[in-house]
């Protein structure tokens, strides 16, 4: 039996569970977030971010060091990331992904980079069972490998019989933190390596949770001078949603149905910049939802155009290509909008500081373009993925996702979005929908 507990984490790195009993059968389960600040003086490094969330959904990264760590990657052993992993386990918020559908456990047969990380022992367990092969998982930061297997799985009062996951037997450096033991995936079964239905999707299809969702509250930290290594992140709730962090209804828009659920995909409408609104064409409206990335990645005409609205804005060159640089000092109101309705994205979230040539400080917007015009392959499209899983065209991360509640409904399959409560940090006028 593998429980969820202060000691045993499933959740990427920073989460950690202070309640995880619901009371009632049924009754949501109230997980609290924390996520790593960066060290004072020190830069998200974008370019890298961007990398790692293209390599994620498909698309040809642009810097050549990336490409070489993914050629080395794609051998039995898991390289080490280098210098840049604790910088990435620094500014990475720690929450269940929605951009991934598979769950590993470090373990006892764990050789390489689960060191601090309380082990699962299936050797003692009467209820494991050996999968029998191998498998690997690869991550926009890095990657595992391990034994496939099941067993019995517990979240706080639910539980899942005969889960399919990943026994780890070597995991990237910086992947998780120590003192977390693994990654839940929330994605849909299509996407899972191990070929298991997901926890929670299994969950919800067996309709042991009250409601067949989970939630989000990402709480925002970035504009918060005093802060500790490790912050207050934010709340997930299983099984339904919180009310106390919203106000009024939940807005659902569906996964189009004509597409296989794989990612938490559904269309975007329009992107504003400053009042100006650029109309998406449905053919590249496609988006990917996902908690586990930190940017918005976008199509190249739409970045260009974003770029274009902002004033003294240029294209990013070297490894900001693919990024629209801005004077620091600009205040840009922008908002993405889903099924018919506008979100409004906090400056702070928009702007973000990179250390530029001869110690200045320059700012890019938090979109980026997917397909910039440069790098080994300008432009290259995504690579096609099997099963009718479609690439998406953008890729919501949480630069966008701290201005929302957002809510992951398996049946029917769609995303959620609600205005922030005062709870929420919602108190700014900046989360009031236009
Ligand atoms: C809802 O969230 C609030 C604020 O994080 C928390 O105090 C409360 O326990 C949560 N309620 C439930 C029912 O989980
Ligand atoms: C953008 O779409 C809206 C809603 O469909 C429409 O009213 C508006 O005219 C469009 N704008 C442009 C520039 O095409
Ligand atoms: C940025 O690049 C786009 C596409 O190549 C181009 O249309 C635009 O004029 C450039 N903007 C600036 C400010 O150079």
């Amino acid at each position: 039996m593998i429980l969820l507990s202060p000691s045993f984490l499933f959740f990427l790195t920073l989460v950690q569970f202070v309640t995880s009993s619901p009371t009632d059968n049924g009754a949501p389960l109230t997980i609290p977030l924390r996520r790593r600040e960066r060290p004072a003086g020190t830069f998200i490094d974008v370019a890298k971010m961007a990398d790692n969330m293209r390599t994620k959904y498909g698309y040809q990264p642009v810097l050549d060091t990336t490409l070489q760590r993914r050629q080395k990657v794609s051998g039995v052993s898991i390289q080490d990331e280098g210098p840049d992993v604790s910088y990435f386990a620094a500014i990475q918020v720690g929450t269940p992904h929605t951009g991934s559908s598979d769950l590993w456990v470090a373990s006892t047969a764990c050789q390489r980079g689960c060191q601090g990380s309380p082990l699962y022992d299936f050797q003692s367990s009467s209820t494991f069972k050996d999968g029998g092969t191998t498998v690997q998982v690869q991550y926009g930061s890095g990657s595992v490998i391990g034994e496939l297997g099941s067993e019995t799985i517990s979240l706080g009062g639910f539980t899942v019989q005969n889960q399919g996951f990943i026994v780890a037997q070597a995991v990237s450096e910086g992947l998780v933190d120590a003192g977390s033991s693994g990654l839940i995936g929330l994605g849909f079964q299509t996407l899972a390596e191990t070929g298991a239905t997901p926890a929670v999707q299994a969950l919800a299809q067996s309709n042991q949770l009250a409601s067949p969702e989970m939630a989000f509250f990402l709480a925002r930290n970035i504009d918060n001078p005093n802060v500790n290594s490790v912050n207050p992140g934010g709340t997930f709730t299983l099984g339904g949603t919180n009310s106390s962090l919203f106000t009024g209804s939940v807005q659902f828009i569906d996964i189009p149905n004509d597409i296989t659920p794989s990612f938490w995909f559904i269309p975007v409408d329009a992107v504003s910049i400053g009042g100006n609104t650029i109309n998406v064409s449905q053919q590249e409206s496609g988006a990917a939802i996902d908690t586990g990335t930190t940017l918005i990645g976008v199509p190249s005409d739409i970045l260009n155009e974003v770029c274009s609205q902002i004033p003294n804005s240029q294209n990013g060159t070297g490894s900001l290509a693919g990024f629209c640089v801005i004077p620091c000092s600009s205040s840009i109101n922008s908002a993405m909008t889903f099924g018919g309705k506008s979100w409004p994205i906090n400056p702070a979230d928009f702007s973000i500081q990179q250390p530029g040539n001869n110690n200045q400080i320059v700012c890019v917007t938090a979109m980026f373009d997917l397909t910039p015009n440069t790098g080994p392959t300008p432009g290259a499209p995504p690579q096609k993925r099997q099963n009718n899983i479609p690439n998406p065209a953008f890729i919501v991360g949480d630069a966008f996702l701290k201005n929302v509640y957002s809510v992951f409904r398996f049946s029917p399959p769609s995303v959620g979005f609600a205005q922030l409560g005062s709870n929420g940090g919602g108190s700014d006028s900046s989360s009031t929908p236009l």
